[in-house]
């Protein structure tokens, strides 16, 4: 399996309204932290994430987490 691209080494932080977000796992788009299509030929996809109600999330920047598209703080542990 590919190995994702760290983009960054630490999360992207936003208020983000109810809706779709297709989270980008590869770390390839310029979008950040969303797919843009780059992944293409990568064997890699983008994540869907349903937001029900207004909130903060953290997205995952470096696309090691173990929480997929939600820092889960494992960028800190990264070589
Ligand atoms: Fe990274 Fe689509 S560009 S998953
Ligand atoms: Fe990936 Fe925090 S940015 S785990």
């Amino acid at each position: 399996m590919a190995e994702p691209r760290i983009a960054s080494r630490q999360p992207f932080v936003q208020k983000v309204q109810p809706g779709t977000y297709w989270w980008c796992a590869c770390g390839l788009s310029k979008e950040q932290p969303f797919c843009d299509g780059s992944h293409k030929g990568t064997g890699l996809g983008p994540v869907k994430v349903e937001v029900d109600t207004e909130r903060t999330v953290a997205w995952c920047g470096c696309k090691h987490s173990g929480s997929g598209a939600f820092c889960d703080g494992t960028h800190a542990r990264l070589g």
